[in-house]
């Protein structure tokens, strides 16, 4: 224990789910340890629920609540950690702390990429941090590195898996052939899934994290609704094989880029769908529920963080490593680093996005139809790198992977392809990443 033992920092949790469960248990079985990094005793003041008749593993019941608006109000509550989800209510209850002059933990990614612009504002004009390193990848540090580590260097592009669903679904699909319909049922079964898995299968959640990626990545303020974004319902097995017999996997993929014209205009691509990557990608080896991001940066080069992108003791980690940054900034003074949104760069459409394509389609099986099928990818100016023919007669199939083009070139192409009568359905289109060609 110190010599100098400073006044008590007093904390709210608000929600004890799967997450704030194990903040409370870490926060509980580890205060001896937080209190010498610290400074200060940290003292759980109350734990907001739903229903506080519930009795909770590991709290004293006279701690429970389900008034957290009342919680967060309190005297002696200098740390308020948001863990309850949703938008609306979080957002009243951190504006409403952050107002009174409490510093705010949140994992709430769906919040912080709609309101960060708000609640920064809010955070910085009272002087009191407001931290969300659990809100993009669960257990590992990437908001940090951006905002502090990499605060002296530029960096032009943050890619990764961001989530964890997904990635078990679609790594599931590649090694057992299995369906995606049975792959979600499993991974509900296993936990990894919500109850509703939209969020996680149509890109929203990965699509919420990259908007805070990119945002403070380019010093810009980026939103949800920026971003581009396409799901994984729709990926079979023909695309896992297919990908396979092209040296790629198949992976949800978040990417942040910086976009930088001849005339040297700056402008930011943010989005989000499954890609084919090469199998030697870095990337392609993460598998399962976990999640890796890749950060490109002018100075540092590449730098890949990999671990637990989700789940309630990994979760909490990251929760916890705020708690105790912002816990130390009221016992020493000082604050964390401000939003910084200076560049505002625009972000520009995913018409103009640069990549490679893989293009499957049924075709009729007769002599020419190869022929016709590249013309018309040549009449669009994008340019072939392989073609594989698959199956025979009525399965005859055509998989087309091109060199770099432009989406509104790509999109083009394929609605002049389904006008052909030599091409009886384009069943899959997929872009194709982490290849330099
Ligand atoms: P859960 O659904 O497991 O827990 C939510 C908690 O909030 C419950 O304890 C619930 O109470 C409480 N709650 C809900 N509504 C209210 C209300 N009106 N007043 C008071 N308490 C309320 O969520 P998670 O722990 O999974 O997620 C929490 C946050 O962390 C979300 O923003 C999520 O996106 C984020 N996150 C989660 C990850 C994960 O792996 N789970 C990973 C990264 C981020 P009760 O117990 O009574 O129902
Ligand atoms: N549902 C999310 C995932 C939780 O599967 O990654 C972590 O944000």
């Amino acid at each position: 224990m110190s010599d100098t033992v400073a006044r008590p920092i007093g904390v709210a949790v608000l929600g004890m789910g799967n997450v704030g469960a194990e903040v409370v248990r870490i926060l509980t079985d580890s205060d001896g340890d937080i209190r010498e990094r610290v400074g200060a005793p940290v003292v759980l003041r109350g734990v907001a629920v739903r229903d506080a008749s519930v009795p909770r593993e590991g709290v004293d019941p006279a701690l429970l609540t389900s008034d957290p608006s009342a919680l967060v109000a309190r005297e002696d509550v200098d740390i308020v950690v948001e863990l309850i989800g949703g938008v609306e209510l979080p957002r009243t209850l951190i504006l409403a702390a952050l107002e009174a002059g409490k510093s705010v933990i949140t994992a709430n990614k769906a919040l912080m990429a709609v309101h960060a612009g708000e609640l920064s504002e809010a955070a910085a004009r009272n002087r009191v941090d407001l931290y969300f390193e659990a809100a993009v990848a669960g257990a590992i540090p990437v908001i940090r590195p951006l905002t502090q580590s990499l605060a002296g260097d530029s960096v032009n592009r943050v890619a990764g898996i961001v989530n964890g669903t997904t990635n078990y679904i679609l790594s599931e699909m590649a090694e057992t052939g299995a369906v995606y319909s049975e792959v979600l049922a499993e991974a509900g079964r296993l936990g990894y899934a919500e109850a509703d898995p939209t969020a996680d299968v149509e890109g929203y959640d990965a699509a919420a994290k990259a908007a805070i990626l990119a945002s403070i990545a380019f010093h810009s303020r980026v939103t949800a609704d920026d971003v581009y974004r396409e799901g994984i319902t729709s990926i079979t097995p023909a695309d896992l094989e297919a990908a396979a017999k092209f040296d790629c996997t198949i992976k949800l993929l978040a990417i942040c880029e910086r976009l930088t014209e001849d005339d040297g205009r700056e402008r930011i691509s943010a989005r989000v769908y499954p890609a084919l990557i090469p199998l030697e990608h870095p990337l392609a080896t993460v598998n399962g529920a976990f999640n890796a991001v890749v950060v490109e940066s002018e100075n540092a080069g590449r730098l890949m963080f990999y671990g637990q992108g989700a789940g309630g003791a990994p979760t909490a980690a990251a929760v916890m490593g705020d708690l105790v940054m912002a816990a130390r900034n009221r016992v020493y003074g000082g604050r964390g680093p401000l939003e910084s949104t200076y560049a505002s760069l625009p972000v520009a459409p995913i018409d103009d996005v640069q990549t490679r394509y893989y293009v499957s389609m049924r075709v009729a099986d007769r002599p020419g139809v190869l022929e016709q099928v590249a013309g018309e990818f040549a009449s669009q100016g994008v340019s072939i790198a392989a073609v594989r023919q698959e199956g025979a007669g009525e399965d005859a199939r055509l998989i087309v992977v091109t060199h770099r083009a432009s989406d509104r070139a790509q999109s083009e192409t394929v609605a002049a392809l389904e006008e052909m009568d030599s091409v009886i359905k384009v069943s899959s289109v997929l872009r194709l990443e982490g290849t330099n060609e």
